[in-house]
């Protein structure tokens, strides 16, 4: 008899409730929302809070707060957003050293309790802590995969939506490498409507755009003193949804390279098809020469710091 799908969600914080609102929202599945012990009540809390939400609205799934590992067990999708988040003038990187230590103990967990999911990282710095999670839970790159493009896609999106007046709906755009001051909006692959986008907006504008997206994170964190987390969730859900659905969503996402681009042993943002089996292909495009060399410094700042995370 088919069985409803599990969504286990690490981290019951600011992302982890949204998620839990998406997941419910959506009917994946039932969810279980877990946190440490000392923070046991705030996942009940908003467990019951987002199951007398779908009471509401009219949709039904099982929300429990836990911070029980049992209450994972067998999870489908595991969701990772455990650690801490960044504060006004600290980059991603700074979180390295705290967050790690979260990682490698989540990860122990979801090899133990979650041996077949699909599992994807959200904590930052995020290349780092995916790059952990696969060594640790010795899964297949196939069930592995950060988020980060697809935000990362969203916000340079919208900034050109704007500059060009026109919906956001309309617009394609793609950033790759790591999530950090590095990443790459891929702007030759840029389109509204199919339309290029060079025809559309001014090279200084697209430039200005480009660099705001960069700092599209940062921009958030300095005005309300912590991490962006609607539209975070929101891109996860999608990927968690293209897996559930076997949707074979083409998707910008943290994935192992292994020869892919020419880089090895490496976890960066590439295009994707994630579907049933997880992330089931990494496409490989052509770049710009300027867009290549910009990837290739993105992968060496990713590389120094997963060497940084070796030596923790
Ligand atoms: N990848 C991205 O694009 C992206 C975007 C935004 C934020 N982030 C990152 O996501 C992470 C979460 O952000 P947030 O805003 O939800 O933070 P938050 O502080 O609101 O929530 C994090 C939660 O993790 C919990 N936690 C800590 N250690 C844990 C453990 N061992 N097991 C389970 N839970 C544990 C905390 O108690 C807290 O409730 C941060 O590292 C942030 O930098 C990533």
């Amino acid at each position: 008899m088919p069985r409803r799908k599990k969504i286990a969600l690490i981290g019951a914080g600011n992302i982890g409730g949204e998620l839990a609102a998406l997941a419910a929202r959506d009917e994946l599945g039932d969810v279980v929302l877990f946190d440490i012990p000392d923070k046991l009540g705030l996942a009940q809390g908003k467990a019951l809070d987002l199951e007398q939400n779908g009471a509401v609205l009219g949709h039904d799934a099982g929300i429990k707060g836990t911070a029980s590992w049992d209450d994972c067990a067998g999870a489908d999708v595991v969701i990772v957003t455990a650690g801490v988040p960044r504060k006004p003038g600290m980059s991603r990187d700074d979180l390295l050293g705290i967050n790690l230590k979260i990682i490698r103990g989540v990860a122990e967990n979801i090899k133990a309790k979650c041996k077949d999911a699909f599992v994807i990282v959200i904590s930052n710095p995020l290349d780092a802590m995916v790059y952990e999670m696969k060594k640790v839970t010795g899964f297949p790159r196939e069930r592995v995969v950060g988020m980060a493009g697809v935000l990362d896609a969203g916000r340079f999106q919208l900034f050109l939506a704007r500059e060009a007046g026109v919906s956001v709906k309309d617009v394609r755009a793609m950033v790759l490498g790591g999530h950090g001051d590095t990443m790459v909006p891929v702007l030759s692959y840029c389109t509204i409507d199919g339309v290029p986008v060079r025809q559309l907006i001014a090279a200084d504008k697209l430039q200005a755009i480009a660099d705001r997206t960069r700092n599209g994170g940062g921009e958030i964190v300095k005005l309300m003193g912590t991490s962006a987390y609607y539209a975070p969730a929101s891109a996860a859900i999608q990927m968690a949804r293209a897996f559930l659905r076997d949707e074979k969503r083409l998707l910008p996402a943290a994935a192992y390279l292994d020869g892919e681009y020419g880089y090895k042993d490496l976890y960066m943002g590439v295009p994707v098809v994630i579907g049933g089996a997880g992330v089931e292909r990494i496409v490989t495009i052509e770049l710009s020469a300027d867009e290549r060399g910009m990837l290739d410094r993105s992968a060496a700042a990713v590389r120094e710091l997963i060497d940084a995370g070796k030596k923790l």
